[in-house]
């Protein structure tokens, strides 16, 4: 069996991609801090091997390394909060992208060659042309993002310098829960609009509020491309695949090419939930841009991936099921 190491695996997309390479018959290892990683998502639903530490401990790395037969790694561990990657940048370098590098360094010495790469959107900064294409401009405008962008960076040294190959996927906005209702989004704190609005329609918060209402959009509000979470997992294990069978380095978008309004968003949940959702308005979030939509084309030619939950409705069905589950 072919073992693969999966770094944030306790996580949101991390335990969406420890699923969906379980479903095809890999064995998988966890490694997590669990500073926002689940360990009942790792020990009692994926019944997956955790291992609790982190990507900058080399020490543990190297025994990983030199005690399990890991053929690739796939990395998720990071912090994502744009707003706090502002506020606390050297939090994000240090473990974005210093706690990255000694992954990779680790993996360099034990000749581990395969890595596949959790990057975003985020790297392109405010977009130029709608849809994005993957050859856009890269100009982060939050700390998260330059992160992100540093690691692609770092990534084409090391293949340069030690043969590493990868696959970079830069998603646009995750959403959604895997179908069966077995994982879901569980941020604390929460920051993201479904959960949010899924939250609200539990009365658990008092209302949703729509941060700004007076960008040059359809109907003022910022427009997102949502991509189902199980379609990005798909992605990372024909990305994985894609490299185990002898691949070059390449990076790809995963959206699904629409875009959705934050009220368009918020309607969708209002018909998925038939529960009333109180709405505030609010101003807008610094650092927003008003649309981010991708163009995936590349993953579907290349990769042969085909989104299969596209459809917005059952994004939002798929991540209330699990918020009623977790939350009521
Ligand atoms: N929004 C609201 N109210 C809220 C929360 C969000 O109106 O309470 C709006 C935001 O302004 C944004 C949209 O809903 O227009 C989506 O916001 P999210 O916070 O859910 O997602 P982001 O688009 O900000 O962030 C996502 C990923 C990041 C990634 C970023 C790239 O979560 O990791 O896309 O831009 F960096």
């Amino acid at each position: 069996m072919t073992t693969i190491l999966v770094t944030g695996g306790a996580g949101y997309i991390g335990s969406h991609a420890v699923l969906a390479l379980q479903r095809r018959g890999y064995e998988v290892i966890v490694l997590d801090n669990l500073v926002y990683g689940h360990r009942d998502i790792a020990e009692k639903v994926l019944k997956v091997e955790l291992v609790v530490g982190d990507i900058s401990d080399r020490s543990l790395l190297d025994d990983l390394f030199a005690t399990r037969n890991i053929a690739a790694v796939m990395h998720f561990s990071a912090y994502a909060y744009v707003g706090e990657s502002v506020s606390d940048p050297a939090k994000y370098y240090r473990n974005n992208v210093v706690g990255t590098l000694t992954l990779l360094e680790a993996m360099a010495a034990a000749s581990v060659q395969k890595f596949v790469f959790s990057s975003t959107c985020a790297t392109y900064g405010m977009p130029e042309t709608i849809p994005i294409p993957e050859n856009h401009p890269q100009n982060p405008i939050n700390p998260y993002g330059a992160t992100k962008l540093m690691v692609e960076q770092i990534l084409k040294d090391f293949e340069a310098a030690y043969g590493l190959k990868s696959v970079s996927f830069r998603y646009f906005n995750a959403a959604g829960a895997d179908p069966t209702g077995l994982i879901g989004e569980d941020h604390h704190p929460e920051t993201h609009l479904i959960p949010l609005i899924l939250l609200a329609a539990l009365g658990k918060r008092d209302s949703i509020s729509i941060f700004g209402t007076d960008y040059p959009t359809r109907d003022g509000t910022c427009i997102r491309d949502y991509i189902h979470v199980t379609d990005i997992a798909q992605a990372h294990v024909l990305g994985l695949e894609y490299l185990l069978q002898g691949g070059e380095t390449e990076i790809f978008n995963l959206g699904n090419g629409n875009g959705f309004s934050v009220r368009e968003m918020i309607a969708t949940a209002q018909a998925v939930t038939g529960r009333e959702i109180p709405v505030a308005l609010g101003d807008r979030r610094p650092g927003d841009p008003p649309s981010l939509v991708g163009s995936s084309e590349k993953a579907r030619k290349s990769l042969g991936w085909h989104p299969q939950y596209s459809d917005l409705s059952q994004i939002v069905s798929h991540a209330w099921q699990w918020h009623q589950q977790r939350h009521e």
